[in-house]
């Protein structure tokens, strides 16, 4: 368990133990996420912020890596996230110190601190107009209905969810947000699921996880750029010609930026929300009172409800720091550079704040869940959109297949930041 005292050049030595409550084996990310709570509630009561041996499937192995802290109660996440001046962004949020120019090419401003993070979410958050949210949130609503369409009448009764359903609104927001044309779409799905599919064998084929995300990310800026040109050219209503005419305090997005942002856009939406649906009907599956209560007044329970879908199914796991100073957490020396990885996931089950955490209950009210990030200027920018997309497939899914479950286990995808299910069958009664 005792970890090694070592002091290499441009690394932290760590002459401390590492936590007897292991998080870090690839077994413990491709189990249930009810196992994993069993050590994070060990975690939340006995060693709150504590260090960690490094990730075992990272996506670049780093011989010299000491490890990370792990933060897993609810306030010291909401202190992590909101304390930017000594946890920042800039040097990396995943458990891996990825290179720069990767960074750079793939996360935007999600690994960036102020004042770049500022001033681009500042310019990005331009495009949101009020008449692109309302036009996105139109489109979202017939989206959801279509989905729902080309699956609720089968006959069989039958659909594997992921693929057929959950995965099929994201993609379809996203795409008419962006304004991608047709035959582009299944070409940028395809790579947005290829950045996070780092710990999937099925995904990977014999390649090294780096060399497929760097494809899949070339890919997208690719397609951005692409587009943009057009747009420069020829204006429409979407998101890629409000990006490429963006101007604020006379400053644009330059086709590097706007690629970057297309690649963090393409992961943030469509995979986080993909996982939170399915999640959503497997939890409506084991807790069909909860169905019934929340169909009996659909309308007037269903944004409290959603927040409770987010809190318990948590789509988002981690998201890292790192420490600028030294720092103390909870009576830990934490060092300047070390890592500090936030458990969104356990911090939604902490006992501190919720009453009977591990249950699913719909009427949950405060839920001060950090679901969408522990506040702070990261806070998650889409979380306006992902809601409408929810409510929008709750509706259809519950108006026209009310009865929809989970019929089969979930496969799950082993990876330590996106709760991913790969495959989800499920049963219902089909539409006349
Ligand atoms: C259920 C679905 C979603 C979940 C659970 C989720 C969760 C999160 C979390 C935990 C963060 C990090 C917050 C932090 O570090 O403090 C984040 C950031 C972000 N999310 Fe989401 N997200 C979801 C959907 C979306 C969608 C649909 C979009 C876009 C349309 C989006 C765009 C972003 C962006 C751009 C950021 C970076 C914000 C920044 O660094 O300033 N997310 N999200």
């Amino acid at each position: 368990m005792s970890a090694e005292t070592t002091s290499k050049p441009g690394k932290q030595s760590h002459d401390r133990e590492y936590s007897e409550y292991d998080i870090s084996g690839a077994a413990f990310w491709e189990a249930t996420a009810e196992e994993r709570e069993k050590t994070f509630a060990k975690l939340r009561e006995h060693d709150p912020v504590s260090w960690q041996r490094p990730i075992e499937n990272a996506v670049e192995p780093d011989p010299e890596d000491p490890g990370y802290w792990a933060v897993v109660g609810h306030a010291d996440i909401s202190h992590v996230s909101q304390t930017l001046d000594e946890y920042v962004s800039g040097q990396g949020v995943l458990f891996d110190d990825l290179p720069a120019d990767f960074l750079e090419m793939t996360q935007s401003f999600l690994a960036m601190d102020p004042p770049g993070h500022d001033h681009l979410r500042k310019i990005i958050s331009s495009a949101f107009t009020p008449k692109q949210i309302k036009r996105i949130e139109d489109e979202i609503r017939v989206a959801a209905r279509v989905v729902v369409d080309e699956f609720a009448s089968d006959p069989s009764g039958e659909v594997e969810f992921v693929q057929q359903c959950a995965s099929q609104l994201p993609l379809r927001m996203f795409s008419a947000m962006f304004g991608i044309p047709e035959h582009l779409r299944e070409r940028s799905a395809a790579a947005a699921r290829n950045i996070v599919a780092w710990a999937d064998p099925e995904a990977l084929g014999d390649r090294r996880p780096q060399e497929v995300q760097l494809e899949a990310a070339q890919e997208l800026h690719d397609i951005a750029v692409q587009i943009v040109e057009e747009r420069r050219k020829k204006p429409a209503d979407d998101l890629f010609t409000s990006l490429a005419m963006a101007d604020v305090d006379g400053e644009g997005l330059s086709d590097q930026e706007i690629g970057s942002f297309f690649v963090l856009l393409a992961v943030a939406a469509n995979d986080t929300t993909t996982n939170a649906s399915t999640w959503t009907v497997k939890a409506l599956t084991d807790y069909p009172e909860q169905r019934d209560w929340l169909r009996e007044d659909f309308d007037g329970r269903i944004d409290q409800a959603i927040e409770e879908f987010i809190r318990f199914t948590s789509p988002v796991m981690t998201f890292r720091r790192t420490a600028v100073g030294d720092t103390e957490l909870r009576g830990r020396q934490i060092r300047a550079g070390e890592k500090v990885v936030m458990f969104y996931s356990s911090g939604n089950r902490d006992a501190e704040v919720f009453t009977d955490p591990n249950d699913l209950d719909l009427s949950r009210k405060p839920n001060k869940h950090v679901g969408f990030g522990g506040g702070g200027r990261h806070f998650c920018l889409g979380n306006q959109l992902a809601k409408s997309m929810l409510r929008a497939l709750l509706r259809e899914l519950l108006t026209r297949v009310p009865d929809i479950h989970t019929n089969a286990e979930p496969e799950l995808l082993g990876t330590n930041f996106i709760r991913g299910v790969k495959r989800q069958q499920v049963a219902f009664t089909p539409e006349s």
